[in-house]
């Protein structure tokens, strides 16, 4: 399993800190929630932020883009750094180009899912896919409870994607207490911002999700 911890639930004044905490308590991956107050009622963080922080951290940096049309800042996010670069299904007329774009462009590209928004969205576009983002929740603000139904979805996705090699994220509530069932149900990568942030030091607590880890 890999944590990618959620940098909306981080001190957003010391956003290098943050990086550097993480590197040292043994994480690989950091998850950037870039919101445009349209496509989620909430505002963030963008380009230019993350690409001030990539000289400083050589975590993978996991983007995941709730804003609308995507199509039009993937060469951005490209210059600033992005490793894996995730668009959210509901938020542009053009899945599999975007997707396809995002690759041509060397990075990973992901597709997210709201939580109503059915599996077969997805169907055709498995094989430009190198991550399933499921939303847990509604996205826009952390802090908030995971929605059950989640699990049902994900043991779905995973025989979807049969032999291939895609990663299933899970975004939304995830706790140390619902790690064992998400890894159960077939998910393998987990984003936690306040479960994982409100309680450091970060090493005893990457543990703690760990541990639970199938
Ligand atoms: C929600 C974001 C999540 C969020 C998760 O819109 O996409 O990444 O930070 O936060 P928690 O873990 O607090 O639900
Ligand atoms: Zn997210």
């Amino acid at each position: 399993m890999i944590l990618s911890p959620s940098l909306l639930s981080a001190d957003f004044g010391n956003l290098e800190q943050a990086l550097k905490d993480l590197e040292n308590s043994g994480l690989s991956w950091v998850h950037w929630d870039v919101m445009d107050g349209l496509f989620v009622p909430n505002i963030t963080f963008g380009q230019h932020v993350i690409k001030m922080l990539r000289p400083k951290s050589k975590l993978f940096f996991d983007v995941h883009l709730m804003i609308e049309k995507p199509e039009r800042y993937l060469e951005d996010f490209k210059k600033a750094g992005a490793d894996m670069l995730v668009i959210h299904a509901e938020a542009t007329n053009h899945i599999q180009r975007t997707l396809a774009e995002i690759r041509r462009l060397g990075m990973r590209a992901g597709l997210a899912l709201n939580p109503a928004t059915p599996l077969n969205v997805c169907e055709y576009v498995l094989d430009d896919t190198d991550m399933i983002l499921l939303m847990s929740v509604n996205p826009g603000f952390g802090g908030q409870s995971f929605i059950p139904a989640t699990y049902e979805k994900i043991h779905t996705l995973r025989k979807m994607l049969g032999s291939r090699k895609c990663h299933i994220q899970i975004d939304g509530g995830v706790t140390p207490e619902n790690t064992k069932e998400l890894c159960k149900a077939g998910a393998d990568v987990l984003v936690s911002g306040s479960a994982f942030f409100a309680y450091p030091p970060f090493d005893v607590r990457h543990r703690a999700f760990q541990k639970e880890a199938i």
